[in-house]
């Protein structure tokens, strides 16, 4: 810790998320960005000196093993969380891995039971759950705004430009439905619960052989159901409909809620309700803010790895089964 008594973040690899989302928040909440690793000093220096941290490691086992480093983010690629997540949890640091978990399932299981095995704290970068805006939309459906929810329909779709990217690559298990899918699949599983009896999804294939335009249905009990859209292809799009028995919720981004973002309800014979969906916080500032009050042993931890990841990465591992069936070319 500092001597404001804050938590001395490393961030282990030099991420463009890292950059764009994770520092602003991690100022937001008052936390110490102490050490960011690279596999090159020279790339780990350069991020260091252009986003204001302390020092430059290289190498990411050199970080993790710091002992002036009290909790690691990990936005690595997605076939590399496993490996260094595993490893940060068996030398006792606290992670916030990005999402998702992991690419493939057994992975999952491996990560989570080392979280387990260790009783080290883990969490997944998805923040909406920490976000005010679902906890408002979760009091709207308790109180019956729209009667029974019964559909969501969600969208994550975004332009990406550059043929290099991550997420194009099947080795660095990239693809649609584990970069951006994932987030209607969590949103379901918060609203819905964890438990889906059915997984079906279709896709266009691109990059070196990764979905890069998807669709997909996973069935709930009482044919509850999540309809999901998400690519690499079009603009940027998380537009989400939380289809009540008796009126909409209408999300324009349910996942990273920015200032101009809002929700509606509506209803027939009622007049539409419009919200602000965000004020001026960053998306992450929540769940950055709430591990570090953990981790100072001012919060009880939510949200754990342990207890919410599990049923998401079944459904990409059935919804990835069912694409790779249906799969088309771009
Ligand atoms: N929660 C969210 O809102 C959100 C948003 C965007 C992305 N993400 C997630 O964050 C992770 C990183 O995404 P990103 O777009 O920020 O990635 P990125 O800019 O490509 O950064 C990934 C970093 O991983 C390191 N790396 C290690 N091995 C690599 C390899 N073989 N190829 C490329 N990079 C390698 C590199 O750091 P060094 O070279 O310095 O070692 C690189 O800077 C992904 O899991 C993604 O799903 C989450």
């Amino acid at each position: 810790m500092n001597d404001g008594g804050q938590p001395r973040w490393g961030i282990v690899g030099t991420a463009n998320i890292a950059r764009a989302q994770f520092l602003p928040a991690l100022r937001q909440a008052g936390g110490v960005a102490a050490a960011v690793a690279s596999r090159e000093l020279a790339a780990a220096a350069e991020f260091a000196a252009t986003n204001e941290i302390e020092r430059a490691v290289a190498g990411y086992e050199a970080l993790i093993t710091d002992p002036s480093i009290d909790v690691l983010y990990i936005p690595l690629p997605n076939a590399l969380h496993a490996e260094w997540t595993i490893r940060a949890l068996e030398a006792g640091k606290p992670v916030l891995c990005e999402k998702p978990l992991c690419g493939r399932l057994p992975d999952t299981e491996r990560v989570l039971a080392a979280a387990e095995r260790t009783g080290t704290l883990l969490w997944e970068a998805f923040v909406f759950p920490f976000h005010a805006q679902l906890r408002a939309i979760r009091k709207l459906l308790a109180d019956g705004a729209v009667g029974e929810l019964v559909e969501i329909k969600s969208n994550f779709h975004f332009p990406l430009r550059n043929p290099a990217n991550i997420r194009l690559s099947s080795q660095l298990q990239g693809g649609a439905l584990l970069d951006v899918g994932c987030y209607p699949v969590r949103l379901a599983q918060e609203l819905f619960g964890p438990t889906y009896v059915g997984a079906w999804a279709h896709a266009a294939m691109g990059g070196d052989g990764v979905d890069v335009d998807t669709w997909g249905v996973l069935d709930y009990p009482h044919g509850r159901r999540l309809m999901l859209s998400c690519g690499l292809g079009r603009g940027y799009d998380t537009f989400t409909t939380l289809e009540g028995t008796a009126g909409q919720i209408r999300v324009t981004n349910p996942f990273h809620p920015g200032p101009s973002d809002t929700y509606q309800v509506v209803s027939a014979g009622a007049a539409t309700l419009t919200f602000s969906a965000a004020g001026l916080e960053p998306s992450f500032t929540a769940a950055v803010r709430h591990i570090q009050e953990v981790i100072r042993g001012d919060a009880h931890p939510r949200q754990l790895a342990v207890e919410t990841s599990l049923p998401t990465a079944r459904a990409l591992a059935d919804l990835t089964v069912s694409l790779l069936d249906n799969s088309v070319s771009a």
